[in-house]
């Protein structure tokens, strides 16, 4: 349950304070006062005791689904949002695989209308790259830009066609809008249904080719190279994706990427009982990608992590794994599974697990990063790393319920937000 109360003053007492950004790592109070970060609370302001937790910039999710409009048995803009802040998180970039597609200038406003009505976070929209994600032509890129999308992509396919995406790139560079590009060409991953190797074969489901994202990065940088657009790989999930990356940073190309929380802890051995829940494009791979994605992540090749919240209806889900939609919901468990994943960036130093989710993002996207420096607009997390929690579904926000960490134990969880005036507090139940 989130509990939303609104305050002129709030006082966010003995929090320990990690603004990575500031170079800031403190134990102090903070005020905030007319929604602004304050010198000093006034006496009647409302109390958080944030003693023993850590207060740090609002976390920002540059790749969630939130399924309107069009596919509101799966989640809504209101439950998308609840299950974004419960997971700490005071924005979200929403993917345009809706019905219609946020393709249209209208479907953009509309989407960011809905947030301000209903929802618990902001939300940016991420406008398809082509009409209808279809691949074949191109949306009009300025004035969605002008209607408020952050990037653009067509999420849930990659843009396959030399041509388009060509002159995607052109029109990005343009703009000064990022590419995000789900890395898979269809033709190679051919109707895979989890990752090619020695589990698919064992469980004679058929195997999703490495090559299909790798070939795609490959030919997108060569068009990034030739067009000075900026690029970002969602989701990577292979060994050699990550070094193609490296190397394309290390020449200086304009290039940025994210991993989701699953890729950086879970592998295809998941996939082992055809649990629905471990179905995801793209897969979960082997131990040695999870390695190159943690590792990628930790020396600056991979930027930020991102959940790739893809809610799915329990009937959709119960088809089984040659049918069921791929995908995993994940803003409630991002940051919990990241510090399980790479326990060294969550004990003593958590500056860069926090980058991961505030700073680097919000770089990504050309956003403003909050900050907690006296006059900046509040825009604040809790998070609670006293003690582990145990994940359980049934008390998620989020409409759905298709994870793959059901009953695992986490070692951190968001426990709250205050953006202006706002205060969000969970109460796990
Ligand atoms: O697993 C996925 N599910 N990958 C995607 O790229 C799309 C997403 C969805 O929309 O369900």
């Amino acid at each position: 349950m989130l509990n939303v109360t609104s305050h002129r003053a709030i006082l966010i007492r003995g929090g320990r304070i990690i603004d990575p950004g500031l170079r800031r790592d403190e134990t102090a109070d903070l005020a905030v006062v007319e929604g602004r970060i304050a010198a000093a609370a006034p006496q009647a302001a409302q109390v958080i005791d944030a003693a023993g937790l850590i207060v740090c910039p609002g976390l920002m999710d540059i790749h969630v689904h939130l399924r309107e409009p069009g596919h509101a048995h799966k989640e809504t803009i209101a439950s998308g949002t609840a299950a974004a802040a419960a997971g700490g998180f005071t924005f979200v970039a929403c993917m345009p695989n809706t019905n219609p597609a946020i393709d249209e200038p209208q479907v953009v406003r509309w989407v960011i209308e809905e947030a301000a009505r209903v929802g618990h976070c902001t939300v940016g929209p991420v406008a398809a790259i082509t009409r209808g994600r279809a691949g074949k032509q191109l949306t009009d890129f300025p004035a969605l830009r002008e209607a408020g999308a952050v990037a653009f992509s067509d999420d849930g396919v990659g843009v396959e066609d030399d041509v388009v995406m060509r002159a995607a790139f052109e029109s990005a560079s343009r703009t000064g809008a990022v590419l995000i590009q789900h890395c898979e060409f269809n033709t190679i991953s051919a109707g895979g249904v989890m990752h090619l190797g020695e589990v698919s074969r064992r469980l004679g489901l058929p195997g999703l080719d490495p090559r299909s994202e790798e070939a795609m990065i490959e030919r997108d940088l060569d068009l990034c190279r030739a067009t000075g657009g900026r690029y970002h790989v969602a989701h990577i999930s292979t060994r050699r994706a990550v070094e193609l990356v490296r190397a394309a940073k290390a020449e200086g190309l304009p290039v940025t990427a994210e991993v989701t929380p699953h890729h950086l802890i879970l592998t295809h051995e998941a996939c082992g009982a055809a649990d629905p829940n471990s179905k995801m494009h793209p897969p979960l791979r082997t131990t040695n990608d999870v390695q190159a994605c943690r590792e990628g992540l930790q020396d600056g090749t991979i930027d930020c992590v991102a959940t790739d919240h893809a809610p799915h209806a329990a009937s959709e889900k119960a088809r089984g794994f040659l049918t069921a939609p791929p995908g995993v919901v994940g803003l409630e468990t991002a940051v919990g599974v990241t510090a399980k994943a790479i326990p060294e960036a969550a004990t003593a130093d958590w500056s860069a697990l926090i980058r991961w989710f505030t700073v680097n993002p919000a770089r990504v996207l050309s956003l403003a990063c909050p900050h907690t420096d006296v006059g900046s607009f509040a825009n604040l997390t809790l998070l609670d790393a006293r003690e582990r929690w145990t994940v359980d579904s049934a008390s998620f926000l989020s409409q759905a319920r298709n994870t793959p960490f059901q009953s695992w134990e986490l070692p951190v969880r968001a426990v709250g937000t205050v953006v202006g005036e706002q205060v969000r507090l969970s109460i796990p139940g």
